[in-house]
């Protein structure tokens, strides 16, 4: 079993997926979020999972700062991955590189189309026929680490924004724990 924490900023439904998730491959051992008040925080606790609150607005502008605090937490309780789920910091490559293979994000667009925000504007605007999510490795590029697995849907007439968001969000939770799973499986015992 790997010892997982998860990143969340907000509601922490793709946290909630993760933590409901059928599998043996991985444990839910800490969420941090950087928002406090994160409505996620509220779902780690019901679940009786350990939650911390590290604030980036402490840190100024010093965001490696703001990292190292999160990078000490996660060693001290002996984190194998961390799985980013909604976190709406961009990370630097000082935290990229010291969890290099470990670190998993799910992106709203089918990557390598639309990294970055407003991703269901933006396929519409495109006259996309498809969209979807995307789990991925982070790497120092913003969204376009290794391609994990995907989860496509169709867009209709008529869909908007929200639409597109709202009927995108099933498929990442059943897409999010699937990938994670599997990453856990694929790495060796211990970091
Ligand atoms: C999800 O749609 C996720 O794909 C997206 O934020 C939402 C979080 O929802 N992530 C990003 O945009 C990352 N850049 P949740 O808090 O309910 O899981």
């Amino acid at each position: 079993m790997k010892r997982v924490a998860v990143l969340i900023s907000g509601r922490g439904t793709n946290l909630q997926a993760l933590i409901d998730a059928k599998q043996d491959a991985y444990k839910i051992v800490l969420v941090i979020s950087n928002v406090p008040g994160a409505e996620g925080l509220e779902k780690a606790r019901r679940a009786g999972i350990e939650t911390l609150v590290i604030d980036h607005k402490r840190f100024g502008k010093d965001r490696e700062a703001f990292e190292r605090e999160i990078d000490t937490e996660l060693g001290a309780r002996a984190i194998d991955i961390v799985a980013l789920a909604g976190f709406m910091r961009v990370l630097t490559p000082f935290f990229v590189r010291a969890w290099a293979g470990h670190l998993v994000n799910i992106h709203p667009s089918l990557l390598p189309k639309y990294p970055g925000t407003k991703t269901h504007e933006r396929a519409l605007e495109a006259g996309d026929r498809e969209h979807g999510a995307t789990v991925h490795l982070v790497v120092e590029e913003v969204d376009a680490g290794e391609i994990l697995g995907q989860a496509t849907l169709q867009i209709e007439p008529g869909d908007t924004p929200e639409t597109l968001a709202q009927r995108l969000l099933p498929l990442e939770h059943d897409l999010y724990p699937r990938c994670l799973a599997k990453l856990a499986r694929s790495l060796p015992e211990s970091r």
